[in-house]
């Protein structure tokens, strides 16, 4: 058995409790200062949920991103959005085998995610669509924000809604998975406004049916207090690694998780008084991959560029 996998099965085991052989349905948070391990943590899970094909995992795919560094043995299955283009930088480390998946809805996303690879998933370059999300934002917002009118607009404009429809989706899943998401503020950042406060209503009662269908959510912050409260009132634990701030109901002491080595965390499932202090192993230096969406025209603009190129030729 290799060190990560001793690793993730004894984090898991405290997690758990000792309860199960392997849970699902946990919502975690980690935090640290810059360059503390948060990605590393994240790609040490990951690579254990994925392994054995026993639930769904999903990477959030971003621009400057990092799921190259999963295990060598990972298969990725990489969605974009069927008006873009994908690329990755030249010389990028991608040695791994992956394969790119175009998708019109997130409907296609979560039904053609492969259980024995990442499913990495690049939200559009455009501005995600209303009608792309299968309604979802419109239901969500209308059952949120109890709207009289809905506007249109505002749904279609807003950047990161397409995770939030994404989520929606998820809870229709039959099978076990996971979401990993890096920079987790970005979708649940504190003191939101308009839209946006409403749609962290939606993403706190999807988390607590996260727990109930067996999915898991594992985000990463680098400071606590920048994710909205009534995210954190559902998260089951939290792991913290250097240079973080503690949760106010935290029972750790404030200075020993500051201070905590690099390569060292703190794990705590809230309102149980129970934590744990673990090591991980290092995977070395974790760089950066960057990757380019770029939105192409439709396809009878297609069809006329080319007819333009021949023309020139
Ligand atoms: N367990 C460990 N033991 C020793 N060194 C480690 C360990 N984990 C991470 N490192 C080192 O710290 C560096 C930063 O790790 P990582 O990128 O995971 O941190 P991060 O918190 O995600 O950083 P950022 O804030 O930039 O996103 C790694 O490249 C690695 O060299
Ligand atoms: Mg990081």
């Amino acid at each position: 058995m290799s060190l990560k996998t001793i690793f993730a099965e004894e984090l898991l085991w405290k997690i758990t409790d000792g309860k199960h052989e392997f849970q699902q349905g946990v919502t975690a948070l980690l935090s640290g200062g810059m360059g503390s391990g948060k990605t590393t943590l994240l790609l040490h899970l990951l690579d254990y949920l994925y392994a054995d094909g026993r639930e769904v995992v999903f990477w959030r795919g971003r621009e400057i991103d990092q799921w190259h560094h999963a295990d060598h043995r990972v298969e990725f299955r990489i969605f974009h959005h069927v008006d873009d283009r994908i690329q990755f930088e030249a010389d990028s480390e991608i040695k791994q085998y992956y394969e790119l998946y175009p998708y019109k809805t997130i409907r296609e996303i979560i039904r053609n995610a492969d259980s024995e690879m990442v499913n990495v998933v690049y939200p559009p370059s455009a501005d995600w669509r209303a009608e792309y999300s299968d309604q979802n934002l419109v239901t969500i917002y209308k059952e949120y924000k109890q709207a009289r009118i809905l506007a249109a607009n505002e749904l279609n404009t807003t950047r990161h809604a397409f995770w939030y429809s994404f989520i929606y989706e998820m809870l229709k899943l039959k099978s076990f998975a996971s979401l990993f998401f890096d920079e987790f503020d970005d979708i649940a950042e504190r003191y939101a406004k308009g839209y946006k406060y409403y749609m962290l209503n939606f993403l706190m009662n999807a988390l607590r049916y996260f727990r109930q269908r067996k999915l898991s959510l594992y985000g990463a912050t680098q400071v606590v207090t920048d994710i909205d409260s009534r995210i954190l009132g559902k998260m089951m634990f939290y792991l913290y690694m250097a240079g973080s701030k503690v949760h106010r109901d935290s029972i750790l002491d404030p200075k020993k998780v500051k201070f905590a080595e690099l390569g060292h965390a703190f794990i705590e499932e809230k309102n149980t008084g129970t934590w744990a202090k673990f090591s991980f192993p290092d995977r070395g230096i974790i760089t950066t991959l960057l990757v380019t969406l770029r939105g192409i025209q439709s396809t009878e603009d297609d069809d006329f560029e080319m007819v333009e190129v021949e023309g020139v030729m």
